[in-house]
């Protein structure tokens, strides 16, 4: 089985506009409906003025995710007032946590999708051009669009992305993720594979399965590090990436997988929330410290130069200053190669804001979010100067954005890597590259190749 989506993008015909906002998932999820879409003969257009139905993909994670998207739906109302048939949608988490707020009179939305109810787009689309309001935000304990070749929109057409697995079962207290995508299911095996070889022959070479928590995807017998080690085999030319491991999940089995093939790349992205373990208790992470700590040593002693990247939240709810510095030395201890740092924010209807207070002032919480950045910028410098002298193997991604002089690609760790062009190198090839220069967000280099 090919996937291969065949039919052309652009063309003369009604055309749908999509903008996604929040994780790669959601990125993901526009390709798909985009690939929906143009089954029902609708052709892409990149231009917003162009388009005759515009949606949004939207992301609830946190209340500045949601508030943007309002201030986007506002801007959305003049363009209808200018171009009166013109159809506004909102789909993903926002659309399945709001619901029928959204389709209230005076908010410019005709159609609300939520993430399990892609394949209905084209019915609801029919439902709002007829007048009326197109609605579904049912979610499915099956859905998986494993059938569905996405269209790619990323168009570095080196690096890309597949979902492996959809939904979240695993309530942390703070997260709104489990309510708006629903139950964790795996998508067949045999479909990702192919997605992936798809890719590689269309001159992909690095793909990233992603999934909220991959470490539990389950197809039959194929667990997550088989499923690994079968993308890995199509060729030694792809790398393979995956994203996000949930620390309680993450096993030796996947971290002796990731040491065996050399393609499999060497970083992994472990969301420690908090270095407290009461606060961990509290967010229903399931781990300790000390868990999360042994992971650590684990994953250095079969890979000593993997790097860790983290996620962390400042100022949940009952946050001390203990619990806060507990976060600082967890950080100082692991050494993390880079961290996304966020300020809690409530979300309703979860069990932390249905449980807990957020007492933490918000002042505090920026003083206190502040702080871990300022730790993370020296963390991240200290890892990247230790990259120092060393040689990587550069998966080359295209030009630099400062220099056409430059190219720009990634190390196994994840690394962006900025380094002089050389003659007969470009997007796709693999280059050694010797480490002379950093900041704390790049790496710079001087390519190592054999002049004849
Ligand atoms: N499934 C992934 C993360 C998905 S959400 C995992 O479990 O690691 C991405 C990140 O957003 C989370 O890791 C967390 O750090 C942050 N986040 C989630 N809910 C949040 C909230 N209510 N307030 C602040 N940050 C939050
Ligand atoms: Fe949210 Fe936790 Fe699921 Fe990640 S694992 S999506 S943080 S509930
Ligand atoms: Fe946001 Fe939904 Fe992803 S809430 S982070 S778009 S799963």
């Amino acid at each position: 089985m090919s996937f291969t989506n065949l039919r052309p993008l652009t063309g003369e015909g009604k055309k749908i506009f999509i903008e996604t906002y929040g994780c790669q998932m959601n990125f993901g999820d526009s390709e798909i409906v985009v690939s929906i879409m143009q089954e029902e003969g609708y052709f892409y257009t990149e231009k917003m003025e162009e388009a005759d139905i515009i949606l949004i993909n939207t992301c609830s994670v946190r209340d500045n995710a949601e508030q943007r998207i309002w201030g986007r739906l506002n801007e959305m109302r003049r363009l209808r007032r200018k171009k009166p048939t013109l159809l506004v949608g909102v789909i993903g988490c926002m659309a399945e946590r709001l619901k029928e707020q959204l389709l209230e009179s005076g908010k410019g939305v005709d159609i609300v999708a939520g993430p399990d109810t892609y394949r209905d787009l084209p019915k609801l689309c029919r439902e709002a051009e007829g007048g009326g309001k197109g609605i579904n935000t049912l979610l499915s304990t099956e859905e998986t669009y494993a059938d569905i070749a996405p269209v790619r929109l990323d168009k570095n057409g080196v690096s890309g992305f597949i979902s492996i697995m959809r939904g979240c079962n695993n309530f942390c207290s703070y997260c709104v993720v489990p309510y708006t995508r629903g139950r964790e299911r795996s998508r067949a095996h045999e479909t990702i594979v192919n997605e992936a070889r798809t890719l590689f022959e269309n001159g992909y070479r690095e793909v990233t399965l992603l999934g909220q928590n991959v470490n539990s995807y389950a197809d039959g017998e194929v667990n997550f590090p088989k499923l690994l080690a079968k993308v890995a085999e199509i060729s030694p030319l792809l790398r393979v990436r995956f994203a996000t491991s949930h620390p309680k999940d993450l096993s030796d089995e996947l971290i002796a997988t990731m040491a065996s093939y050399r393609n499999i790349c060497k970083a992994i992205h472990l969301p420690a929330q908090s270095g407290s373990n009461a606060q961990l208790e509290k967010m229903n992470r399931k781990y300790t410290r000390e868990w999360y700590l042994e992971r650590m040593a684990a994953i250095k002693r079969a890979m000593p130069d993997c790097a860790i990247t983290t996620d962390l939240i400042s100022g949940f709810c009952g946050e001390t200053l203990e619990d806060h510095e507990a976060t600082l030395s967890l950080m100082r201890e692991v050494g993390y190669a880079s961290a996304f740092m966020f300020k809690y924010s409530v979300r309703p209807d979860t069990f932390s804001a249905r449980h807990f207070e957020d007492d933490v002032p918000e002042e505090e919480k920026t003083r206190r979010l502040t702080e871990v950045i300022a730790l993370q910028n020296e963390l991240s410098l200290q890892n990247n100067r230790n990259d120092i002298g060393k040689t990587f193997e550069v998966l080359i991604e295209g030009s630099s954005k400062r220099s056409d002089k430059q190219l720009c690609g990634r190390t196994s760790q994840n690394k962006m890597v900025v380094f002089d062009r050389v003659e007969g190198y470009g997007a796709g090839d693999y280059i050694e590259v010797e480490i002379t220069d950093c900041s704390s967000a790049t790496l710079f280099g001087k390519a190592v190749v054999e002049v004849e």
